[in-house]
């Protein structure tokens, strides 16, 4: 099944059925799946449930904008499909492979490849510039281009004059998109956001989403972003919401797929 599954966006495929569980026939595996997917921590007073089985099936293209309280495991999703945390129980496929199955190293290189994440903070490496910042990714990956790519990526977020910043002498809304630089060098077919614009005034806030919007509509990457902000969430084709570790909402994918550039 792995072998199948195209290394680059180039053709996304086609999407299929966006409600959990039902695929037509022949149609195309979602990119992730998860049932009955389970995550609990281990505390002094005993095991702490974050994930008390999340089912979700999300096909290649769609935009989910991921809402719901403080505390109810949004982050803690973003980051088992990140492969960053294994499930405790449950079924976790991303890109087609079985998250659960595959150790540290084959998860480093899945992400790598397919999963591209921006945080709440920027997360950037502050000895480094923003060019290698961006490179980083790609360098871990042996691609002898990693300079090259970085710079276009940093050009496409409008940062072409900032490549020899470090992240100390750049402005937050810089920060955050050669974060999301970062995120999109390698064209991962998943792109997870962690409240991206949660450290950023209002207009700059605005400012990162439409790039955000605007990077994925190019590249048709497939996008869960967690948002406390209602018109965010809408802007995404289809909203999910979690309570207690749970999904207790989903709107099923109302809106539309974007197709790849
Ligand atoms: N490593 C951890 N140890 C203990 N509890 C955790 C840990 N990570 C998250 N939690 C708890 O799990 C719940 C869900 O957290 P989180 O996924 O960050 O939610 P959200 O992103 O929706 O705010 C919270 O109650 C949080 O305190
Ligand atoms: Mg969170």
């Amino acid at each position: 099944m792995d072998a199948s599954l195209p290394d680059s966006l180039s053709a996304a495929p086609p999407r299929s059925l966006s409600a959990a569980g039902g695929r037509a026939p022949g149609a195309a595996a979602p990119l992730i799946e998860a049932a009955g997917l389970a995550f609990s921590v281990a505390a002094a007073a005993g095991p702490v449930e974050i994930l008390r089985g999340v089912d979700l099936a999300v096909a290649a293209g769609e935009a989910v904008g991921l809402v719901g309280p403080s505390g109810s495991g949004k982050t803690s999703l973003l980051m088992l499909l990140a492969g960053l945390e294994r499930p405790t129980g449950g079924v976790l496929r991303v890109a087609g492979r079985d998250l659960a199955a595959m150790d540290e190293d084959a998860l480093a290189r899945f992400r790598r490849e397919h999963i591209g994440i921006v945080f709440q903070a920027f997360h950037l490496i502050p000895t480094m510039t923003a060019l290698e910042n961006v490179a980083v990714p790609l360098e871990f990956a042996g691609r002898g281009d990693a300079f090259d790519r970085a710079e276009a990526a940093l050009r496409s977020v409008g940062l072409g004059h900032r490549l020899g910043h470090y992240p100390g002498q750049l402005s937050g809304g810089e920060q955050q998109r050669v974060a999301l630089a970062r995120a999109v060098v390698a064209a991962p077919r998943l792109l997870l956001a962690d409240e991206p614009t949660g450290n950023l005034d209002r207009a700059t806030g605005a400012q990162v989403m439409e790039l955000l919007f605007a990077l994925r509509a190019r590249l048709g990457t497939t996008l869960l972003l967690v948002t406390h902000d209602p018109a965010l969430a809408a802007r995404c084709g289809r909203q999910v919401r979690m309570e207690d570790g749970r999904i207790v909402g989903d709107d099923g994918g109302a809106g539309m797929a974007v197709p790849a550039a």
